[in-house]
């Protein structure tokens, strides 16, 4: 059942091509132009009432809905708030029947963000839910449902449904750009077009995973290490960081670049490792400036960049790259690496890689 694999968690990070590929499917329209979501049946004037949208989801989720909330207000132009679950349900938040609710659960089956649904739902609030189990309490009660075709994920570290989470993302970002045409054909298209290359990019990465293996190697025998990127590259970077510290037990701190000098340059001492993301184009210099204080307090750096960058390895210790693809949907290829990390330093240091100490796949308590 592990079809040829070790663990359920590689095979999962294996099988996100296909994931990718199944999530996009039949809602990329055949022209290849366009984005199909009929399982959204919200009119064009549903759609153009909607003033502010709430994201709300648990962990990896969670993370899933930062990216998502760029995503949103980049191509649609409404304002998104992304909120944990167990927060969102106690802190009174301000939902209307112009609100658009969106939860995000693999199992669908998380009590905080069941509870959260039904929150947003008593408020009058639609609700939409991206999920990967057809027929969850979070399918069955939501308004919509866009299903993520990741295929059961047995692993307790979430992997290809975060992903298939991203994907389910620029699809709805997409769809609501095309309803509020807050986006040009043309910019609709180039974005499909460098969707559907995402599944070939995975690959090229996992081409690459013994690369990763060393990091994860060295990375395993620290006690303490720090994830750092701005913008899309910190949302995953917290995603990263979540991976490792749940499988491999090292702990980790993700942080915004920027924020660094802020307190926790403090911490920064000989040989500790930081994980840099350096993937978008547009705050490259200021990462890289960044990871210059870091390097100057003896950190071990290493550094993902875009391909063809020749830029970072001047500044760094180790390199990884990136194919190339749009700096919005670089989070659905600079995730793989840190995930492959998460595995490998698991494995380096003899843990049960699918079944980590306390935790549990689905979290049906509060
Ligand atoms: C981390 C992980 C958890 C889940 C979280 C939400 O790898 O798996 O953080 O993402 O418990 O679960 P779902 O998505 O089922 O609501």
């Amino acid at each position: 059942e592990k079809a040829g694999f070790d663990h359920f968690m590689l095979k999962e990070i294996y099988e996100q091509p296909k994931a990718y590929r199944d999530t996009m499917g039949a809602r990329l329209d055949p022209s290849g132009t366009k984005v199909v979501l009929d399982e959204v049946k919200m009119s064009k004037e549903q759609i153009g009432a909607i003033r502010n949208v709430h994201i709300v989801a648990c962990g990896t989720a969670y993370h899933a809905g930062l990216v998502g909330k760029s995503v949103i207000e980049k191509l649609a132009r409404i304002p998104v708030e992304v909120d944990v679950a167990s927060e969102y349900r106690y802190r009174s938040p301000i939902i209307t029947p112009n609100t658009l609710v969106i939860v995000v659960s693999q199992s669908g089956e998380t009590a905080d963000t069941l509870a959260a649904l039904r929150e947003a739902k008593r408020n009058g609030a639609r609700v939409v839910a991206i999920t990967n189990v057809v027929g969850s309490s979070v399918a069955r009660e939501a308004d919509d449902v866009i299903v993520t075709w990741a295929g059961p994920e047995i692993a307790v570290a979430s992997t290809k449904a975060y992903t298939s989470q991203l994907i389910a993302f620029y699809l709805f970002g997409l769809y609501l750009a095309q309803a509020l045409e807050t986006q040009d054909a043309a910019a609709v298209a180039e974005i499909v077009a460098h969707l559907k290359e995402l599944p070939e990019k995975v690959e090229r990465i996992l081409e690459q995973a013994e690369a990763i293996k060393e990091w994860a190697e060295q990375v395993s025998t620290h006690d303490n290490l720090f994830f750092i990127g701005r913008g899309l590259d910190f949302a995953v970077a917290q995603e990263g960081s979540l991976k490792l510290k749940e499988i491999s037990y090292i702990h980790s701190e993700a942080y915004a670049a920027g924020e660094l000098k802020h307190g926790t340059l403090a911490l920064i001492e000989e040989g500790i490792p930081v994980i840099a993301l350096a993937i978008q184009d547009d705050l490259f210099e200021k990462t890289v400036s960044n990871i210059k204080e870091v390097k100057a307090r003896g950190a071990h750096v290493f550094g993902l960049h875009t391909e063809g960058e020749t830029e970072l390895a001047k500044s760094v210790d180790q390199v990884f790259e990136i194919p190339h693809t749009l700096p919005l949907l670089s989070p659905a290829l600079s995730v793989v690496p840190l995930q492959l990390l998460s595995y490998y330093a698991s494995l380096a240091r003899g843990n049960d890689v699918d079944k980590p100490r306390n935790l549990a796949k689905s979290v049906t308590v509060e």
